[in-house]
């Protein structure tokens, strides 16, 4: 092996280059990867640099780098490089995730934001237009530290991202084929005609990326159509949760554990459609993301705000008066100073500023955590009110303080808190009650018969073939 940084040969085992002392676990052997590439090229500096001096120039593009490079290591990237006033980002390595052309393509949505708000709020405002134009490609590369380089990717998904970028409008997003393909379901696309890349045959597709249609770490939507198969004791278990909840009025948490994809969200979906089935009940439904969401208490935010019908796109203006209105309808009773507080609370968790936000920690929490416990305790008294937080590995400390607040406050009245959850996440949950219920169960694969079953389902009438 060769010293990335002087060349001189390495002895193996050696974590120090002997010559130059470059550290060895730095070199990454080259690997083929599916990587998505990200190019990101600002525009409109070059007409800027003619009125300004070159430092002015530099130091203004780097302060645009320096809050786009933090948005690509919020969704998870790796800045590969910049090169004057383009860059070129990898998602997928060296580290992969589950979801890396969504994660591309919401970073690059969010970088346009950002660089858009600093443009607007910076010394920049009104004398410049500077935008940038980002084209995303998915595909296999080599990655490593090629050529005693630092580490990069080389291959033609490179090359169609860079070119894909050139295409792209100032202040678009641009994505090929594969990257649309993978994330369709995720994002609203416009189709963005054909490019001819050079010396290819056949053209590609390109998609303007224009907004995204689900919170990151939604899954492609589960066929509930489908019917659910197999977990027949599992259900039992969550009936007999049920009838603790329906019938002697307890508060019991449903913590449902098991690994990616073994069906945690889709028997979850079954225990709320059976709640549903058995007559009256408020059901919430919210879930934790992996990335991208400043707001900590969004997944309760989003299960309320569904619930209680209240836009979270709208100003503040007319978000607290939304929320006024909810207050007095829910507690037709209560004094002005309650339903002050109720408003402050419901658009604090929606993540607008409020009186919530000049409390200390321990006053805002507690304001927190009563008016949320009071919301569903009301609606309790209707009928079994349930609120499910799924993908809980992904949860904030204080969004966990605030479900363990509910299972404790809410255990003698008709509440089902579900909560579904990954392993191997350094998460403190389930918590440890004396005062509610808890069960927790952890998923196992579905067996043999039923994955048949669920193939044969999925394939239609076509019969399983499979004999071994
Ligand atoms: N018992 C089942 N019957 C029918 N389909 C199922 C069953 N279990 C899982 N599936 C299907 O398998 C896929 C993965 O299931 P699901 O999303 O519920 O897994 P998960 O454990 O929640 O995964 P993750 O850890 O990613 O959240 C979905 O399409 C789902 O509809
Ligand atoms: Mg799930």
């Amino acid at each position: 092996m060769q010293c990335t940084s002087c060349g001189s040969a390495i002895p193996a085992g050696a974590r120090f280059c002997p010559s130059c002392a470059h550290p060895v676990a730095l070199s990454q052997p080259e690997e083929r990867r599916i990587v998505t590439i990200v190019f990101a090229d600002l525009v409109g500096f070059t007409t800027l640099a003619e009125r300004m001096d070159p430092e002015q120039v530099k130091r203004l593009i780097d302060a645009c780098f320096e809050r786009l490079v933090d948005v690509v290591v919020e969704f998870g990237g790796k800045v590969d490089k910049i090169l004057g006033d383009g860059m070129l980002v990898l998602f997928g390595a060296p580290v992969a995730h589950e979801d890396d052309p969504e994660r591309a393509v919401r970073a690059a949505l969010r970088m346009q934001e950002t660089l858009a708000h600093y443009v607007a709020t910076s010394e920049l405002a009104g004398s410049a237009d500077i935008r940038m134009r980002v084209g995303i490609n998915t595909g296999e590369v080599l990655v490593g530290t090629l050529a005693g380089t630092d580490y990069t990717a080389m291959g033609d998904v490179v090359n169609t991202a860079s070119r894909l970028q050139a295409e792209a409008p100032a202040g678009g997003v641009l994505v090929g084929e594969v990257t649309h393909g993978l994330t369709s379901h995720t994002f609203r696309y416009e189709p963005a005609g054909t490019l001819q890349p050079r010396g290819r045959e056949q053209a590609l597709q390109a998609w303007l990326a224009l907004e995204p249609t689900a919170p990151p770490g939604n899954r492609r939507r589960r066929r509930r159509d489908l019917g659910i198969v197999g977990r027949r004791p599992e259900l039992t278990i969550a009936e007999a949760a049920l009838e603790l909840v329906r019938h002697s009025g307890r508060g019991v948490l449903l913590h449902v554990n098991g690994d990616n994809g073994v069906g945690k969200s889709r028997y979850v979906d079954e225990v709320i459609s059976r709640v549903r089935e058995h007559g009256e009940a408020s059901v919430l439904e919210g879930a934790c993301v992996p990335y991208g969401e400043a707001n900590v208490w969004w997944p309760i935010a989003s299960a309320l705000s569904n619930y209680l019908d209240l836009d979270t796109g709208i100003d503040i203006d007319a978000a607290r008066s939304t929320a006024l209105q909810r207050a007095q309808e829910m507690f037709p009773s209560i004094d002005a100073a309650g339903t002050e507080r109720l408003v402050d609370v419901f658009t604090h968790l929606l993540g607008y500023p409020s009186p919530i936000d000049r409390l200390d920690a321990l006053s805002a929490r507690n304001a927190i955590h009563q008016t949320v416990a009071m919301v569903l305790e009301a609606r309790s008294h209707r009928g079994p009110m349930v609120l499910s937080i799924d993908d809980v590995h992904w949860a904030d400390q204080v969004l966990l303080d605030l479900l363990e607040h509910l299972v404790t406050a809410l255990s003698r009245h008709s509440f089902l808190l579900i909560t579904a959850m990954r392993p191997g996440h350094d998460v403190a949950w389930p918590p440890r009650s004396d005062r509610g219920t808890v069960l927790s169960i952890t998923l196992q694969p579905l067996t043999r018969l039923d994955i048949e079953e669920l193939a044969t389902a999925l394939l239609g009438d076509a019969p399983a073939t499979s004999n071994c």
